[in-house]
């Protein structure tokens, strides 16, 4: 018999209709006369199914190692049910053990676990309430944002993982390499990197944005949703070292229309989330935290505050709040600068622009004032930055002289300064923290739970 997800049972499975169900054991219940009630999910949905199995149903014998982790298959009649919360129930009339899960080492009890002990066994954290949750709302995050992009006529680009630029020019990248690192340890000698697979170093990316203005200047509007890495040292609940970039970038936009589009992007976001996972958000709202629902919605519904960073300084600076970190014109904002802006102040969310030069890369845009650059970055409430972009500098001198003030050699973006040479175009985009996003929908503490398997300093396990 063909296998039916619980979901599709839930939602429009038919009193008297019989269904097929496969998936992992919740809980087990023995009655007194003789049946057992089991729990099956599997993970179609966030609730699970409830089977009545009779002492005489086909299998009834493997009942005992019916324990939680097991696998089963259960075929059966669907039955109105007579229990509160859900239609159907199924009444089962074969139970087949696919696997078993010992109940004295399985490590998935029927208990609160804690979100550090999940991540270690993050091969089964998966199976629980909160990640099945999460896993759906990053699924149907995803989906959205490939929809918005295609309905506007953008085109999705495949850009590389493995590079010889440094987008930011922070210095924050992952080297690759096939030299022997051990040998060229013993011998002590310089490293040789003509001799290196590549021909030169090679790092993992930061971002697509340079690949993704190549196309911007030639195919239009068009945007990158692929991995990204960063070796910065920084442990902390919004930093991952490899995480997931959603990049648009449009020709003839200036820094205005990125701003608005940004803007209808996280909205369209929020809004299909809401309305593909609704159980899974009423989950986070009752046991994540219980302000998520009401902080998305107050997204969905307000425009967001647009603000000068030298504006959004004095404010900061007149606050009277007492903040770890001083606030001072020409330095990059904290987190908890950020929040305070979004979170206390302006109790939305902040898109601020035109920062200083000196703080941001050497692709932003420059003002005529001679100190801030065409950069904007968005604020959220609990996660602070969730996109950070600008209008690129599209004038072949300035960019030149840019990419050397900030240190950089020319020469080694030969190719994006071409893009300047020939057929330049005022053009923008910016990058949103997919897992920033999870995090913001979810209301998860920690973006380490909000992608399947997080790296960071000192762990790379699964
Ligand atoms: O502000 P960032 O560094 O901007 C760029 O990389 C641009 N090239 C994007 C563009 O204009 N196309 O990063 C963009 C976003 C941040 O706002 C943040 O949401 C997320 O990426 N991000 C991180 N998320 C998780 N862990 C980290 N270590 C992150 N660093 C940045
Ligand atoms: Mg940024």
């Amino acid at each position: 018999m063909i296998r039916t997800r619980i979901a599709k049972v839930l939602a429009d499975g038919q009193p008297g209709e019989t269904v097929n169900i496969r998936g992992w054991v919740r809980t087990r219940r023995d009655s007194k006369q003789g049946f057992s009630f089991i729990e099956v999910n599997d993970g179609s949905s966030f609730s699970g199914l409830q089977a009545v199995i009779d002492s005489d149903a086909e299998g009834f014998d493997a009942i005992k190692d019916v324990t939680t982790g097991a696998s089963v298959s259960i075929t059966g009649e669907l039955k109105e049910s007579p229990g509160k919360g859900q239609r159907v129930e199924l009444q089962g009339k074969e139970l087949r053990l696919l696997g078993t899960a010992d109940a004295e080492t399985y490590p998935l009890q029927k208990k609160r676990h804690s979100f550090e002990f999940l991540r270690e066994i993050a091969h089964l954290r998966p199976r629980t309430n909160t990640f099945g949750a999460i896993t759906r709302v990053r699924n149907a995050a995803s989906a959205a944002i490939h929809e918005f992009f295609q309905e506007r006529g953008f085109c999705n680009i495949q850009t590389p993982v493995i590079t010889t630029s440094d987008c930011e020019g922070a210095g924050q990248m992952f080297q690759v390499t096939t030299l022997n690192l051990d040998r060229i340890a013993e011998i002590q000698t310089k490293i040789d990197f003509s001799q290196d697979f590549f021909g030169k170093p090679a790092s993992l990316t930061v971002s697509g944005q340079l690949e993704a203005e190549i196309f911007a200047c030639s195919v239009g509007d068009c945007y990158t949703f692929g991995p990204t890495f960063r070796a910065e040292n920084s442990n902390t609940t919004r930093h991952l070292s490899e995480f997931w970039m959603v990049e648009p970038e449009m020709p003839f936009y200036e820094l205005t229309d990125n701003m608005e589009l940004a803007e209808v992007f996280i909205r369209h976001v929020i809004n299909t989330v809401l309305e593909r996972c609704p159980e899974d958000m009423e989950f986070f709202n009752l046991r994540i935290d219980k302000t998520v629902l009401e902080t998305l919605r107050n997204i969905t519904e307000n425009d967001f505050i647009r603000l000068p960073y030298t504006e959004a300084v004095e404010l900061l600076q007149g606050s009277g709040h007492k903040f770890e970190f001083p606030v001072e014109w020409g330095h990059d904002l904290q987190s908890e600068h950020e929040r305070w802006l979004t979170e206390q102040h302006f109790k939305q969310p902040v898109i601020l622009f035109d920062y200083p030069r000196s703080i941001k890369p050497f692709y932003m845009r420059c003002n005529d004032d001679g100190k801030t650059v065409r950069a904007m970055d968005v604020l959220v409430p609990r996660v602070g930055e969730i996109i950070g972009g600008s209008q690129r500098e599209e004038r072949l001198d300035v960019l030149t002289a840019r990419i050397e003030e900030c240190g950089m050699n020319p020469d080694d973006y030969w190719w994006y300064i071409d893009l300047r040479r020939y057929g330049t175009v005022p053009h923008s985009g910016f990058g949103l923290g997919f897992e920033r996003l999870i995090q913001l929908i979810t209301g998860m503490q920690n973006i380490r739970d909000c992608i399947p398997f997080p790296r960071v300093p000192k762990s790379a396990e699964f």
